[in-house]
């Protein structure tokens, strides 16, 4: 193992995600195992630039992993944007002797981190961190799990009511520009058709398939609609098919935050205890730029040119799963 690296700097940024706390334990627990020091960035690139910093030690990630949100609190930051902004950053880290980072987040924290590794050499290795499930080079991002396990709660509450009046529901899930959420829960909630922001269905295409609801008369339909779907959010398609038919009652849910937060499955606990000691392991073997991901089961480590110029692609097969089960 590298023994230059002594002193690691960990951060959570972009959206929270459930699990997050649980990687932040798992990082700081792997640098006392292997006797570096811990330090928590607070606000992710915001806490950098500001120099709000504060040393983490094992007891103090106890009794985390069970949390939702994150401890070490979570920002999108502009300044980080700046070179004057990653300077004061850098000078901070320097400061306090930090010459390693593990990032927990999604795309834009990866690209900050890949730009301040590209000026400053600091060795950085990013973990996954996000409810959208949208990164290529990971099979899985921690928080999506639970986010889905959420929405599937949420679907089958509102499928009681749905049922009792007959009731048309879009129920809007998170994902601007992923619709994991949205064609999972959609799968497991038992939903008629399912809107992402990956398909190319025409809004014709849409009314078709649900149309298909008058011909069998079904009259309750759950429709899960990711909110970057191309042909309108779940307001915008409930009023374009209630200007078509009187055939349904409609009615719209949006998700929306909750879907953020709560206790992560084991799942997400798992996968962020072995993505947050991969990642000290990483970057202590000398893992530079790089993102940490797990593909068929197994620990990978992405190069950063790699992977961001790619989209997690939701697979052929379920797809048609979901159009063969709204029959
Ligand atoms: O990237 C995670 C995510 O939850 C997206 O699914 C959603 O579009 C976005 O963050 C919402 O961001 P904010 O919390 O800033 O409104």
């Amino acid at each position: 193992m590298e023994n230059k690296i002594l002193k690691i700097g960990v951060f959570t940024s972009g959206g929270d995600a459930p699990g997050m706390n649980a990687a932040i334990r798992a990082v700081v627990r792997a640098c006392a195992y292997y006797k570096k020091e811990a330090y928590g960035i607070m606000r992710g690139y915001e806490g950098m630039i500001d120099g709000d910093i504060v040393k983490l030690g094992p007891r103090s990630v106890g009794n985390i992993i069970q949390r939702g949100g994150t401890i070490l609190k979570s920002a999108r930051s502009e300044e980080f944007r700046t070179p004057e902004g990653r300077k004061k950053a850098y000078d901070n880290l320097k400061k306090e002797g930090i010459n390693a980072l593990v990032a927990i987040g999604g795309d834009g924290t990866f690209t900050g981190l890949h730009k301040f590794f590209q000026e400053f050499k600091i060795p950085s290795v990013c973990i996954p961190g996000t409810i959208d499930n949208d990164l290529a080079g990971t099979d899985y991002t921690i928080g999506y799990d639970t986010a889905t396990n959420t929405a599937v709660e949420a679907i089958d509450r509102i499928r009681d009511t749905a049922l009792s009046h007959n009731r048309l529901f879009f129920i809007e899930v998170m994902g601007r520009n992923s619709g994991y959420i949205a064609i999972n829960s959609g799968i497991a909630g038992g939903a008629t058709a399912v809107v992402i922001p990956e398909q190319n269905m025409t809004f014709e295409e849409f009314y078709k398939l649900l149309g298909a609801g008058e011909e069998t008369n079904r009259k309750s339909n759950l429709v899960v609609v990711a909110e970057g779907s191309k042909i309108g959010d779940a307001h915008s398609l409930a009023k374009q098919v209630a200007a078509r038919s009187n055939y349904y009652d409609i009615k719209v849910t949006v998700l929306g935050h909750l879907q953020r937060g709560g206790s992560p499955t084991y799942f997400d606990r798992v996968l962020a205890a072995r993505m947050g000691v991969a990642a000290v392991e990483g970057v202590l073997a000398g893992k530079n730029d790089a993102m940490v991901g797990i593909k068929d089961n197994k620990i990978v480590f992405n190069e950063f040119d790699t992977i961001m110029t790619k989209h997690h692609d939701i697979d052929a097969e379920s797809l048609r799963i979901a159009k063969i089960l709204s029959v």
